[in-house]
Order: structure tokens, then C-alpha cells, then sequence
């Protein structure tokens, strides 16, 4: 594969100093040296690290299962939320034709148990009346609620239509290799599972089953998306600097953050890429938002956003930052056409491609709002394709987990997220929870 991944800071150069840089050379390095000899909060969930290079012992039962549903189904419903699902929702929205209808792969992915929107259910399970349907149910602790209320009304909607035997086929589960109660269902009822291992936590786990079942089913090749990630694991392995783009990322972030920038916007000029913010708002989020510390992560699609949140990234509070994401080459350029009477004064973009004009306006973002007090990145894509997301997701995960270190936090556990899950358990009467 050609070219690579680059990161451009030159417009963060205005706001840190290369001696900015060099002072945080033995944050970094210590943040590293946690990572390789694990000895860092959270050391049991480095699991993520090795994903690329193993090879699992599941391999052969992964490829009958992705291979039978290919050839059976119209559709795979994947359930679950978070770490969960936000992984293969966003390679495969990334990977994907935008509208279905233009070449979209058989079976489509639809996604449950990511909400509780009663209204999201009833249209997906009229969506999928009358197809050939599977599922994918997603958990590792095998007890989330979201997911496992939409499995109960999945689970009763497969056995009406295909009676129980056939529907115990067509569901798959992927969940801890012994805990919860997925697990204790999927064992009565002898569904096909597959493993989340205990050292990869939910936002780590997009490179394991979790993630690489469901892609692979959209079509996707694992094993190239694998590769991509491997190459980028294998450049990462260094402690310094400016040899390493997930410390140059994360040390350029630290010192953003020491200089009141306590938010990030990851910028897309690229329809394609909405969901992959997601993923990136979970890891970033989830892995540094504790004691009171870390970067908010959020995300803007442009241009679209230029003509809402614009103003406010130009003008408004001067905490921000920006992380753009830019695809270098796409295929299936649109050219603007020449119009002799030029109603639209637009002749003077005739000729130029949307891709040309879309970079055009990538530059002019990137130079206003560096202007304008923002500083910005930005995060090179030679292309859109399966071996350029598996080092974009590396890059990310290794860059959190620096980071994550350099701010003295666990980059590996949640346990904010629990405060949200006990009132609702009180609220709704779970047994066990003190009202
Ligand atoms: O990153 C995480 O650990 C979380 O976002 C989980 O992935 C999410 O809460 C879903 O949990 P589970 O897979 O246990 O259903």
C-alpha cells in the first residue's frame, strides 16, 4: 500500500513550541514504558495492543459463520451499544456506498440495542419483516440494558418467523468467554459464540470479534483492516517524539490542554466518516473524561457544519482545538460543468473536481481558524480503505492510551458510566438496587 498515514501540526505552531515538544520527552517517555512493561493503571486491559498479531484459534469457525451468513442472509441485526458497536458501524459506514441502493453489500448491517427509542425498534423490525434475517448480539458483560431489552424483542420476533430451532441458528453471540448472562443464554440455548477476551475493554474491542464479525458479514476484509493496523502497531513502537505519531499526537494535545485548550473537534470533510467521530468520542472520552481532568472530545462534519457551528469555532470561546481528518485520494470524482451563460456566476469552478474544491476548503478552514485562535492538526488518509482505517484505529487507540497516562489517569476503565445506570435501576425497580 502506498503513502501514509501523516500527521501536518504546522498550525499548532503558533501555539506550541517545538521546546514545548522536547519538555514533555520524558512524560512520554514514561507514559510508553507503562504500555510495553504494563505496569500501568488498567495493566490487565492491554489486550488491544496484540489484537493485530494473533492468530486466534477461532479463526476457522469465525469464517464458516461470516461465510454462511453471507451467502444466507438479506440482513444481519447487530445489537449492542458503545464500545460494543460503535467500532464496525464505523468502518463499515466508512467503507460503504452511502445509499444502499448504489452498490450496497448483501446482507446489510442494521443496527438495535444502541438506544431504547421504541420508534427506532418498531421501523427496523418492519425494515427486516419479510427478509432473511441473522444476529449479532453484542456484549461483553452480557448484562447491558439496551441491548439486552432489543435482544429480547429480536430473539421473539426470530423464533415467531423461523420457530425456535432455526432461529437458535441465526443467532450469534459475542460475549465474555464465562461471565453474564449472554453467556449463560447463549450456552442453553447453542448459539454460535465467539469471545471478547478479558484484557480488551469494549472501546478497545473493534479489532476482536466485536468489531470484525459484523464487518466482515458487510463484505470488509478483516484480515487487510488486521494488516493495516499490525503495520501501524509496528510503527509505533518507539518512544519518541516526532518518530511516533500517536505520541506526537497525544504530547501535542497535552500541551494544548496545559495552554486552556480543553476541547477537541475531530473534523471530517468526508460524509463517509461521521460515524468513525463517533467511535472516536467513545475511546477519547470514555478512556481520559476522570478526577476532574481530560480533553472533551467532540466532532463536526464539514463543510455542513461550517454553516452552523462556524461561527462559533471562529468566535466564539478560544478553548477549542481541531483534529481534521482528510482523505488525500478519492475515486469517483465529480467535475464541475461549464455553463455558457454562467447564470450562477459559478464558471470559475468549472472544470475543478468537488474533491479539488473540497481540499480547497479544508485549507481555508484550517488557515481561519488557525487565525482565529484555533489551533489545528491535521490527520492525512492516503485513502479511504479497509488498510488505512486499521492504522487510523491503532494509531488512536495507542495515542489514548499515551495520553491517558501523560494526564495520570486509568485509560482503561469507566466508572463514571455507572452513575447514570444505578437511578435508572432505582427508578425502575431492579431488584437488589436500595431505593
Ligand atoms: O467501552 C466500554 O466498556 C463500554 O462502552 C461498553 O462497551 C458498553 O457499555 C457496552 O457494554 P457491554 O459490551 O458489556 O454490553
Amino acid at each position: 500500500m502506498s503513502g501514509t498515514i501523516n500527521l501536518d501540526f504546522d498550525n499548532v505552531k503558533d501555539f506550541i513550541s517545538e521546546s514545548d515538544l522536547n519538555s514533555i520527552e520524558e512524560k512520554i517517555y514514561h507514559a510508553n514504558n507503562l504500555i510495553k512493561e504494563k505496569t500501568g493503571p488498567g495493566k490487565e486491559y492491554l489486550g488491544w495492543l496484540d489484537l493485530p498479531f494473533q492468530n486466534d484459534d477461532d479463526i476457522p469457525k469465525f469464517n464458516e459463520t461470516v461465510e454462511e451468513i453471507r451467502l444466507e442472509a438479506d440482513v444481519l441485526i447487530s445489537i449492542g451499544i458503545g464500545g460494543s458497536y460503535l467500532g464496525a458501524r464505523s468502518v463499515i459506514e466508512a467503507l460503504q456506498p452511502n445509499f444502499i441502493s448504489c452498490g450496497g453489500t448483501r446482507p446489510q448491517i442494521h443496527y438495535a440495542g444502541f438506544n431504547i427509542d421504541s420508534g427506532y425498534l418498531t421501523d427496523l423490525l418492519k425494515l427486516v419483516k419479510n427478509k432473511n434475517c441473522w444476529v449479532n448480539v453484542i456484549s461483553k458483560s452480557g448484562t447491558t440494558t439496551e441491548p439486552g431489552i432489543a435482544f429480547r424483542v429480536i430473539k421473539s420476533m426470530m423464533e415467531k418467523t423461523y420457530g425456535k430451532a432455526l432461529a437458535r441458528k441465526r443467532i450469534i453471540a459475542t460475549t465474555d468467554h464465562s461471565r453474564g448472562a449472554l453467556k449463560q443464554m447463549a450456552d442453553q440455548e447453542g448459539y454460535t459464540t465467539f469471545v471478547i477476551p478479558d484484557n480488551v475493554g469494549g472501546r478497545f474491542s473493534v479489532l476482536s470479534p466485536v468489531g470484525l464479525l459484523p464487518i466482515s458479514v458487510a463484505g470488509i476484509h478483516a484480515k487487510v483492516l488486521l494488516n493495516g493496523a499490525l503495520d501501524m502497531a509496528e510503527k509505533l513502537n518507539n518512544n519518541s517524539i516526532f518518530d511516533n505519531l500517536a505520541n506526537l499526537y497525544a504530547g501535542i494535545r497535552y500541551l494544548l490542554y496545559q495552554k486552556g485548550k480543553s476541547i477537541e473537534l475531530l473534523a471530517n470533510f468526508s460524509n463517509k466518516l461521521m460515524f468513525f467521530a463517533e467511535w472516536w468520542k467513545q475511546l477519547y472520552g470514555e478512556s481520559e473524561g476522570k478526577d476532574g481532568k481530560g480533553i472533551f472530545p467532540a466532532s463536526v462534519n464539514f463543510t455542513a457544519d461550517l454553516h452552523s457551528l462556524g461561527q462559533y469555532i471562529q468566535d466564539g470561546r478560544r478553548d477549542l482545538f481541531e483534529t481534521f481528518l482528510i482523505v488525500d485520494h478519492i475515486d469517483n470524482d465529480v467535475m464541475v460543468p461549464d455553463k455558457k451563460n454562467n447564470l450562477d456566476g459559478l464558471n470559475y469552478l468549472a472544470g475543478k473536481t468537488f474533491h479539488e474544491i473540497n481540499i480547497q476548503a479544508y485549507k481555508a478552514t484550517a488557515m481561519a481558524h488557525k487565525s482565529g485562535g484555533v489551533p489545528n492538526m491535521t490527520i492525512h488518509l492516503p485513502e479511504l480503505n479497509a488498510y488505512w482505517l486499521g492504522q487510523l484505529i491503532y494509531f488512536f487507540e495507542k495515542a489514548v492510551a499515551v495520553s491517558g497516562y501523560m494526564f495520570g489517569i486509568n485509560p482503561f476503565d469507566q466508572p463514571g458510566v455507572e452513575a447514570y445506570k444505578q437511578n435508572m435501576f432505582r427508578l425502575l425497580g431492579k431488584p437488589g438496587i436500595k431505593k
